[in-house]
């Protein structure tokens, strides 16, 4: 189920706010937990030197550069997000990269040919997007034949909380499942 949040258009909040969203992804691709998370997706993308890699809604960009590496010599790794203040953000963190792009798109119109990727990704973005078929059928159309798709987001509603206070658990675990 998708909900609709600030993270489904950072668009729409100040550029202030999309920066301070930004540095949230940065810090939480820092924990050890979310790390090891990333760095399965990136075993699973599994990019190889000369590789075109695509991440939809890529946020400030940490999965882009942890997966950019693989692909070189040659390869690329394109990062696109609807958010123009994420997308600078994601620049700025990449510094000068020059495998690695980033582009204010929308995920339910690539501005990419048919085929042109070997992989594409969406990591914790289809809980924020109102069509995921959309998304997915745009995804579909520019990754290559036999070429890779990554889909991952969370479940909230199998969310478990190991805390003494019962009650509060049970009234925090459905608030998490439906306002994430
Ligand atoms: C929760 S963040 C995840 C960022 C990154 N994939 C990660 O895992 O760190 C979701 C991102 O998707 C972007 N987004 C939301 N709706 C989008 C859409 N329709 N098209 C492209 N990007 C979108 C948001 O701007 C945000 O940066």
């Amino acid at each position: 189920m998708s909900h609709s949040n600030a993270w489904s258009n950072p668009s729409a909040v100040s550029a202030e706010d999309a920066t301070r969203m930004a540095a949230f992804l940065e810090g939480r691709a820092r924990c050890p937990d979310q790390a090891q998370v990333n760095a399965a997706l990136r075993d699973v993308v599994s990019g190889r030197a000369g590789e075109r890699v695509l991440e939809v809604g890529c946020g400030s960009g940490a999965l882009c550069r942890l997966i950019s590496p693989a692909l070189r010599p040659g390869g690329e790794m394109v990062g696109v997000d609807v958010a123009p203040d994420m997308i600078a953000a994601a620049r700025r963190y990449a510094k000068t990269d020059p495998h690695l792009r980033f582009d204010v798109a929308s995920a339910e119109h690539l501005p990419h040919d048919k085929g042109a990727f070997d992989a594409v990704l969406a990591a914790r973005l289809m809980l924020h997007v109102a069509d995921p078929a959309a998304v997915v059928g745009e995804m579909v159309r520019v990754v290559r034949p036999g070429g890779r798709i990554v889909l991952m987001d969370w479940d909230w509603e199998t969310l478990t909380v190991t805390h003494p206070d019962r009650g509060w658990v049970t009234c925090l675990t459905p608030v998490c499942a439906t306002q994430s």
